[in-house]
């Protein structure tokens, strides 16, 4: 392989490295100002769209993503725009119709989408098929990706036999997508050098994240086999959980002869601006040191950059860290129970879920989500080897598996869906947004309709009287800690990072709110989650029980910056699971198992239920928790009630 041959960048820092690193929390304002700079960089692409970018606009930024990719598009006229989909699942966690797939693609390319990096979770190709044909008939440029996994079913040339399959379908190129990082340089050369031999003529990109520290040796290693393209992440947003430094790699391959198109001065402003953003997540805690750090342990436990991140504020949330350990060791076993699929969305949090349910509720597969419910039904495609029998029977009991491709036997979804929601729907691209995630585009429809009002808006009321002197107050302390699982709504709390602010009790003791302690530290705190701040009274735990302190929780005015104090928490925004009257004799309590948010109630007082019904269903984890009836009976009382947070043991539902 000649060395002057020219390898080519794809700069993360927008999409994948934003997802990494800070849970996707970049704001289009935040980086607008260096679009047209990095539009001067020479990148073979940006990834700047698709992935959790979506969600996270709608549900936590008050942004519409397809606006946002439009002045992205705008700002950067001269470099191709990449976004990542997930086939059939497009950016959710099910499969969808083939008409909402191409409506999709349609209108990603048509917002200014050049590139679609399409990948399937279980790699089964059959999952590629419609994105990969309707990104070549849009005149986009449809990239066909394997997820790159080890296990004893993925071999050199079950990969080889799917990159053919992609080729039939029309692809323009093939990414390799390590999302764990745990491709080493061994398998980066051999799998390059294998793809290489079978499709020569087509570009070969790696997709690889730092986490194992593997990434610079693995993208080496694949250059030197005949790889054309490397995804990098600007320095002061790479390494760790995201992709490697842009500037590193272009530096060495330089040096070894290659050429890498990037000017160097655009880079350095690039770095100089995203410094300060790294700073501004440092400071409010998004950015938690533990995503930076390299982290050996993911060559056991293959667990993607995202994934590893989510895990941990999920954790938190649930005010169990400590069982972080716990959950890593779960993890390769539930993969092996269902039939290795790749460790990348969906699949990543469903298995990580499932782990995470496995060792809060004492018992393997005692909670399943509905994910993976209809994983194990087949829905989401062939799984690379059988799924355990015996689990599956334990998961499903006598419902039958589908066979042949899912999407086939789902009724197109795009028209009728936008006729239900008429006007609430102001373009095609808002039906997209809807059924790509319904409750959460419903909220930003609202929010939007009535002109984004800020989140703290209720709370100025409640933090009107209350005006204590900064002066009055101790001094900052220089620790970070987190305040975990505040009575705050699950929704709301989902994944994020409470960081106190200011206690100001007159007895104030240095709070020990570290890392993986559960002892919280009395006062009354600011806490600000998603931009709205909160003021939280904790008081001291009961002896040594560990559980998390009684918290009520209340929107306050006080921005991050200047905090507040508030003399007495208003009540808690979302009503509680009511503490009903306890079971009688005869009578079977159906209790929460684990922290979430009542998503739906499925059942009524005085209906009649079989043992495996759904009585409620819980949103936790990012997945539908449905908690099912034990005992045949007659519904006795509903405690459940829609959207409350719960707690582990909280009561849902008498049975009687
Ligand atoms: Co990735």
């Amino acid at each position: 392989m000649s060395k002057t041959r020219k390898v080519g960048f794809t700069e993360t820092v927008l999409r994948d490295a934003n997802q990494s690193l800070i849970a996707t929390r970049l704001p289009y304002s935040k980086f607008e100002p260096i679009l047209e700079t990095m539009d001067k960089a020479g990148y073979y692409s940006a990834e700047v769209w698709g992935g959790a970018t979506f969600d996270v606009c709608l549900r936590y930024l008050q942004e519409d993503p397809w606006e946002r990719l439009r002045k992205i598009r705008k700002k950067m006229p001269n470099t191709k725009l990449q976004m990542l989909l997930r086939g059939q699942n497009i950016l959710g966690y099910k499969h969808y119709p083939d008409d909402v797939v191409r409506k999709f693609v349609e209108h990603s390319i048509k917002n200014g989408i050049d590139i679609i990096r399409i990948f399937d979770a279980l790699n089964d190709a059959r999952n590629l098929q419609v994105a990969i044909e309707e990104t070549v008939k849009r005149g986009g440029h449809a990239s066909g990706t394997i997820c790159f996994t080890t296990s004893p079913v993925h071999t050199l040339e079950k990969n080889v036999k799917m990159v053919k399959e992609l080729k039939q379908m029309g692809v323009k190129s093939i990414c390799i997508k390590d999302m764990a990082g745990i491709m080493g340089p061994k398998e980066s050369y051999d799998l390059v050098s294998a793809i290489k031999d079978a499709v020569p003529d087509l570009p070969l990109i790696i997709h690889t994240h730092c986490t194992t520290g593997l990434a610079f040796m693995t993208c080496l290693k694949g250059v030197e086999a005949g790889a054309d393209v490397l995804d990098t992440a600007i320095s002061p947003m790479s390494g760790g959980t995201a992709q490697p430094a842009t500037e590193t790699l272009a530096y060495a391959l330089r040096s070894l002869g290659y050429q890498v198109g990037l000017d160097d001065k655009v880079l350095i402003k690039m770095a100089d601006f995203f410094k300060g953003v790294r700073a501004d997540f440092i400071k409010d805690g998004t950015l938690d040191p533990i995503s930076m750090a390299t982290d050996t342990q993911c060559l056991n436990y293959q667990i993607p950059g995202g994934m590893l991140s989510n895990l941990i504020s999920q954790l938190k949330m649930m005010n169990a860290i400590d069982k972080l350990d716990q959950a890593l060791a779960e993890t390769p076993k539930v993969r092996a129970d269902l039939g290795y699929p790749p460790l990348v969305t969906p699949t990543s949090q469903m298995v990580g879920s499932q782990a995470v349910q496995n060792v809060l509720a004492g018992e393997r597969y005692k909670v399943v989500g509905k994910e993976i419910k209809a994983y194990c039904r087949g829905e989401y495609g062939r799984t690379p080897a059988p799924i355990d029998p015996k689990i599956q029977k334990k998961i499903l009991g006598n419902t039958p598996v589908v066979q042949g491709r899912f999407a086939d036997s789902l009724e197109p979804e795009f028209e009728k869906t936008k006729k239900e929601l008429g006007a609430t729907a102001k373009s095609d691209e808002d039906v997209l947004s809807y059924i790509a995630f319904p409750q959460v585009a419903m909220a930003f429809f609202k929010d939007r309709e009535a002109g984004f009002p800020k989140k703290e808006d209720p709370a100025k009321k409640a933090a009107a009287p209350a005006a204590a002197k900064p002066a009055d107050l101790p001094p900052m302390p220089a620790w970070q800690g987190h305040v975990y699982y505040a009575n705050v709504p699950a929704s709301m709390a989902n994944g994020v990072n409470a960081r106190p602010i200011q206690p100001f009790a007159a007895s104030y003791q240095p709070p020990h709110l570290m890392m993986g302690c559960r002892d919280t530290c009395p006062g009354v705190y600011t806490i600000t989650i998603d931009g709205k701040s909160y003021a939280v009274s904790i008081a001291a735990a009961d002896g040594a029980a560990p559980a998390a302190a009684p918290v009520a929780a209340a929107p306050v005015a006080a921005p991050a910056a200047a905090p507040a104090p508030v003399a007495a928490p208003a009540p808690a925004p979302a009503p509680a699971a009511a503490p009903a009257a306890a079971p009688a004799a005869g009578e079977t309590p159906v209790n929460s198992p684990m922290p979430g948010n009542v998503f739906k109630v499925e059942c009524k007082p005085g209906q009649a239920v079989k043992a495996g019904d759904v009585l409620v269903v819980l949103e936790a984890m990012k997945m539908e928790i449905e908690v099912t009836a034990s005992v045949d009976g007659t519904v006795k009382s509903v405690a459940a009630s829609q959207g409350a947070a719960v707690n582990t043991d909280d009561l849902l539902v008498v049975l009687g």
